[in-house]
């Protein structure tokens, strides 16, 4: 098959769809792959190194959109790249249709066969390709939330391991999922006092083994919130309710009662955000002071750290992305029910029923009966 990768055009991304290791494996199983010159500088990867792994690299971007059989992206496609769609262009990436109608009527227009990495969901429920961001979230909250704890920033001036004969900090994360277990890591490693707060307490539990008793774990309700924030010097939002929108759990009233210059990372932000006072804030101008707290709410939060994300984000994309390669997708459909749980779109069709129930008037079609 013929595999292409653009540079993304989306403001302030940095991630490249495919590493020149990514290109090797693709080669090395008889695949041809284009790559657009420059594709993968934001990520710190050189023309020479795709070159070198076997591809064959393109001036233009049309060219290649036009050239290949599936295109490997990291965002979804802007309107500019609507017109470079091809009937039975296979298109792997993150597409995110339900907020995007426009986007969404452009490839049933294009007869594009788009496989969404945000729905592709394992047997046992899980989000492989969803996974590797929320891990990287998770870990930056932390790098994130000690930086503007430092008072150039507005922050209270804490350092978050303290020193011997000073507190340590408060850390207080809201939502043990893959975003807080892997702030949680970073945060004890950094050797502050954690607290993590979920509704399940199965995950309490695992928590509870993970970290050996070093994190405090408590139910989440409002009550043992407010107790928690109130002394917190850095609060982590990592709550998500699978397809709805994220409560919000940590109230405007709280601020004033907290230390001045405490910090809020919602990482929840990309859903609506835990925080009322929440709003979405950019790479460029990533904080804003609320009754002395710095909200850091940034919704894409993996773009800051473009090579490690498109590396994570390549790990588990690759091994599907082959499969397609290898089999087809209709065959990779048929054989492998993940694959199939990832089409979005295909030759003109709404094949995903969580989206054709986010528009009226849209009807869903079973993959299963067109492949
Ligand atoms: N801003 C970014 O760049 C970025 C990047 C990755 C993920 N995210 C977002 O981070 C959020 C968390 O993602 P995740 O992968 O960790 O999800 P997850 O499903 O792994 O974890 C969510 C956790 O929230 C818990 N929860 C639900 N309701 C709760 C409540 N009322 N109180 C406390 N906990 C509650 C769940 O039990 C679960 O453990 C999502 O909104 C996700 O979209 C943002």
């Amino acid at each position: 098959m013929k595999i292409g990768c653009v540079r993304e055009i989306k403001n302030n991304e940095f991630r490249v769809g495919l590493t020149p290791d990514n290109v090797r494996v693709y080669t090395a199983a008889g695949h041809e792959v284009l790559i657009e010159r420059g594709a993968g500088v934001g990520s710190g990867f050189a023309d020479v190194d795709y070159v070198a792994a076997g591809a064959h690299m393109v001036d233009d971007a049309a060219n290649v959109w036009r050239s290949c059989e599936m295109m490997v992206k990291v965002k979804e496609p802007l309107p500019e790249e609507f017109p470079l769609f091809h009937d039975g262009l296979i298109l792997y990436t993150y597409l995110h249709l339900a907020a995007d109608r426009r986007q969404m009527d452009a490839l049933l227009a294009g007869k594009v066969k788009a496989v969404a990495y945000e729905t592709l969901t394992e047997a046992d429920g899980s989000l492989p390709l969803l996974a590797p961001m929320s891990q990287i979230a998770g870990r930056l909250s932390l790098q994130e939330g000690a930086k503007y704890l430092e008072s150039t920033f507005g922050g209270e001036g804490v350092l978050l391991a303290g020193v011997p004969g000073t507190p340590k900090a408060n850390v207080v994360i809201i939502g043990g999922g893959t975003v807080g277990t892997n702030a949680a890591k970073i945060a004890v490693g950094m050797g502050a006092n954690v607290t993590v707060l979920d509704i399940s307490l199965k995950r309490l539990e695992q928590l509870d083994d993970l970290f050996g008793g070093r994190v405090q774990t408590l139910v989440s309700t409002d009550v043992n919130i407010e107790r928690a924030v109130l002394d917190a010097d850095l609060v982590i939002g990592a709550v998500l309710i699978p397809g709805g929108s994220t409560p919000k759990l940590f109230k405007k009233a709280y601020l004033k009662e907290m230390r001045p210059g405490a910090v809020f990372v919602d990482v929840a932000i990309d859903q609506g955000g835990c925080g009322e006072t929440s709003r979405v804030t950019t790479h460029d101008d990533p904080i804003f002071i609320e009754d002395g707290i710095v909200h850091y709410c940034v919704g894409n939060m993996p773009g800051a750290v473009a090579r490690t994300s498109a590396i994570a984000l390549t790990n588990a994309t690759l091994r599907y992305g082959l499969e397609i390669a290898d089999k087809g997708l209709e065959q990779a459909i048929k054989e492998n029910p993940a694959i199939a749980s990832g089409v979005n779109t295909y030759d003109g069709n709404v094949t995903c029923r969580n989206l054709a129930d986010s528009f009226e008037g849209c009807t869903y079609i079973e993959i299963e009966t067109l492949v």
